[in-house]
Parts: structure tokens; C-alpha cells; sequence
């Protein structure tokens, strides 16, 4: 019996991303891990508050307060003669936050008040090992708080589900959760007098190395402690959190990481937090941070106006996001001339309401890309009786005015603590894109 995976370059590939997800935890993580990728192929960072000196073959990257990171390779050509081949996806992935006052105490547990962030599958967050990730602000002696990241190791905290005694219903009705009653997860025993010491920002501090004096501020998240891993007999599948969208975040990283010197044209790929609240923040695919950047590279050969508008009208960008796999217990709820299977190669995603940014022509473009690096392409509509999500496509369509594509791997479970994706799909969405950072000529 055939037990290893016929593509050998798949596997390796997806093995490099569940790496990038282990190390992102949250949208900061994936920002820092993304640094990480890029300083080892010699792209240097920029600060938004200097003056750039950009020249062709430049590599670069400017990221905005742990949130936001534009990279890119600088074309040969002016912007305004050959154009910008651009990529964009998010980092960010629905879960709870801590709330400012989130410590209490509650009949001899130790609880936190969390909020919601996006749109998760809530049930999904209970009866797993949970612990805790994000940013604390640590005091600088005149000077604006220094940020660290932080992660726990150990699961430190749980939501326990009510036993089935008190339940009888669940199997039949659901689970249904009261958002405020439900979803604090509880981090020990003690009582008021306990919280007193902060035993938890103690903690937290302990495993960042610094002291608790030093904390002005922290910004955390309830997480995971489950590793990616592959699987299926064949190690087909696999098993990970925040495959949405961090599958596209490395895709369009490591496309541009293997985009070769001597180009025409400016290469640069965008990676935006915030997309599952709506993007509307001061880093979201709606602020005005890609189309700065990309004026201001464009402003090194030619200062003009004139030049940037006539960038944007020689460019094309393309957003990856996930795509809905064909579930074989709810076949149902899919179009059914439109079943993207795991491992079939990458989604084209199309809305007629536009919720997808992909036109026919911009469509055209990935399918060309797809032709040249020969691999196979899915197509997604919703369901015409069921709303569709969106992605960062429509709010850079709109922002830049550029032909854009919506494509993402297909994946079960989108929104779910732990989603399953195809082990072969990563790689195939990669050569795509690899095209799409050094195709000659435009279609
Ligand atoms: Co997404």
C-alpha cells in the first residue's frame, strides 16, 4: 500500500507552514515571525517616519505597530513605466481578548472576562487547553511603552462546557452559549484575597523576563496549545489553527521571498490585521497604509502625481484568503457546481455583490498564472440563497483602483480553534503566485 504522499514538494512546503503558523499566535506574532523570513533574505526595514532612498533591486519592508507589513523587491523600471504586481492577505483570525478589568472571582474560581473578536465558532473555544498570547507594553524612562510579545506555554486556563446532566438538550438543540455568562474561561481556584497579588500578570511577567513594574499595559488573547500537525493516513490533511488566514499570509511571504532580481516591475506583497472586524482601523486593508507606500516607492524615480496614477493603471494585486471546501456531512450547503475539493489546487473566488474583489478579467490573470506554473484551479460561488463572506479584496479594489483577484486554498471548519486544510494545496498556490511575482508580460 502507497502510504507516502505522492508530492514530495508539497509536503515540505506545508511542513514550512505549519512552522509559520506554530510561531504566530496572534496577528503581532505573524507580523514578527514575517520579519523574521525577510531579514533572512536580506530585506532591510524602513521606518514610515524617515526619508526612503530606494533603488532598483532593493529589498524592503515597513511594518506599522505590530499590525500591518508591506515588503517588497523594487522592478527595475519605474513604477509608472512596468507597474506593481501586488499580493495582500490577513493575519489577524477570530478569538476572545481580554478585557481591561478582566480578573475576578467567582465561587472559588479564578475567571477573565473576555470579549469577542470577529465572528469565531464559539463552541469550538470550549473544553480545549487554552492559554494566553499577545503584547505587553512594557515602560521606557521618557519615552513612548516598548512592546513585547508574549506567549504561555502551559495551558493555563479552560471554558469547561456544563456536564450533559444539566444539558439534556445539547445533542439535539445545539450548543448554545450566552456570550457574557459562558465564555469567561477560568485560571485556577482562590478567592478575591488571591487576585490581590495578580497572580496571572505575575505570571505573564515571569514568562516575558521582565518585571511586573515594568508592564504599563497588556493586550492579551485566549489561545490554543495544540500544535499544527499533519494528517489523515496519508498525511493528506492537515490540522491547525488560523489556517485563515495565515495559509495566505505565508503564501504570498514566500512567493515574494523566492522572487528573483531583474524584473521590470515592483513586486511587493501586504499583509493587514483587523480583516475579521471589517479593516476599518488605522492598519486594516481600509486605512491608507499600502496605497502610502506604494506612492512613496513610486515617488523615488518620478515625484509626481502624475506618475503614481499612472502606476496604479499598469498594476494588479491578488488577495488570498480561505475558500470553502466541499464538506462531505453538508454537502448541502454548497452550489452544487461549485465543490472545491483539499488538494485539488488553489480557489477562484467569485461574488456577483462584489464581496469578492475578482472580475473576469482580473480572474483571467490568476488563470494565466495558474496555466504557466501548471497547476490546476477550483472555483467558489455561495450558494445563491445563503450571504457570502468577504476579504481585504473589495476594500483594496476599492482603495487603489487595481484589478484584483480573491483566491484561497480550500479548508473545512473556516473560523473554528483548529481547521483542517489539504497538505498538497500550499505548494500549488505558491508556484501560482511565483508566476504571478516574475511573469513577463501582462494578460
Ligand atoms: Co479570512
Amino acid at each position: 500500500m502507497e502510504v507516502t504522499m505522492s508530492d514530495a514538494h508539497g509536503r515540505e512546503t506545508t511542513l514550512d507552514l505549519l512552522q509559520y503558523i506554530a510561531a504566530s499566535p496572534t496577528a503581532a506574532h505573524a507580523i514578527e515571525t514575517t520579519r523574521g523570513r525577510l531579514d533572512a533574505a536580506g530585506f532591510v526595514e524602513l521606518l514610515e517616519a524617515d526619508r526612503w532612498k530606494l533603488s532598483a533591486g532593493d529589498r524592503f519592508y515597513v511594518i506599522r505597530g505590530h499590525h500591518a507589513l508591506v515588503a517588497g523587491v523594487i522592478g527595475d523600471a519605474p513604477p509608472a513605466e512596468a507597474g506593481f504586481r501586488l499580493a495582500g492577505a490577513h493575519t489577524d483570525a477570530p478569538g476572545l481578548r481580554l478585557k481591561p478589568n478582566a480578573h475576578y472571582a467567582e465561587k472559588g474560581y479564578l475567571q477573565m472576562g473576555v470579549e469577542i473578536y470577529g465572528g469565531p465558532l464559539l463552541g469550538t473555544w470550549t473544553d480545549r487547553d487554552l492559554t494566553l498570547a499577545g503584547k505587553l507594553f512594557l515602560r521606557q524612562p521618557g519615552a513612548p511603552p516598548r512592546v513585547r510579545l508574549v506567549r504561555l506555554e502551559r495551558p493555563v486556563c479552560r471554558i469547561p462546557q456544563v456536564a450533559i446532566h444539566f444539558n439534556r438538550e445539547v445533542n439535539t438543540k445545539g450548543l448554545i452559549l450566552d456570550k457574557q455568562k459562558h465564555l469567561p474561561p477560568i485560571y485556577g481556584l482562590g478567592d478575591e484575597d488571591a487576585l490581590e497579588a495578580e497572580p496571572l500578570l505575575q505570571f505573564v511577567a515571569q514568562e516575558a523576563q521582565v518585571a511586573r513594574e515594568e508592564i504599563v499595559a497588556a493586550d492579551l488573547e485566549v489561545i490554543d496549545t495544540q500544535p499544527p500537525v499533519l494528517g489523515g493516513l496519508r498525511e493528506e490533511l492537515y490540522f491547525a489553527p488560523h489556517i485563515d488566514n495565515l495559509a495566505g499570509s505565508h503564501a504570498i511571504l514566500e512567493s515574494l521571498r523566492h522572487s528573483t532580481d531583474g524584473l521590470p516591475f515592483t513586486r511587493a506583497i501586504a499583509l493587514f490585521d483587523s480583516e475579521e472586524i471589517g479593516s476599518q482601523t488605522s492598519a486594516g486593508a481600509g486605512s491608507f497604509f499600502l496605497d502610502a507606500v506604494l506612492e512613496r516607492i513610486t515617488s523615488a524615480t518620478d515625484a509626481s502625481r502624475e506618475a503614481w496614477h499612472r502606476a496604479r493603471a499598469r498594476s494588479v494585486l491578488i488577495s488570498v484568503d480561505g475558500a470553502h471546501a466541499i464538506h462531505p456531512n453538508y454537502a448541502d450547503v454548497h452550489d452544487p457546481h461549485h465543490q472545491p475539493h483539499l488538494n485539488a489546487g488553489p480557489v477562484i473566488k467569485v461574488n456577483a455583490q462584489q464581496r469578492y474583489a475578482t472580475t473576469p478579467r482580473s480572474g483571467h490573470w490568476f488563470e494565466h498564472c495558474a496555466d504557466r506554473a501548471g497547476v490546476p484551479l477550483q472555483y467558489y460561488v455561495q450558494r445563491t440563497d445563503l450571504p457570502c463572506g468577504s476579504t481585504i479584496g473589495p476594500m483594496t479594489a476599492t482603495r487603489l483602483g487595481v484589478p484584483t483577484i480573491d483566491v484561497g486554498n480550500p479548508m473545512l471548519s473556516m473560523h473554528s480553534i483548529r481547521e483542517t486544510g489539504g497538505a498538497e494545496d500550499q505548494a500549488m498556490m505558491i508556484k501560482i503566485l511565483t508566476e504571478h511575482f516574475t511573469a513577463e508580460e501582462r494578460r
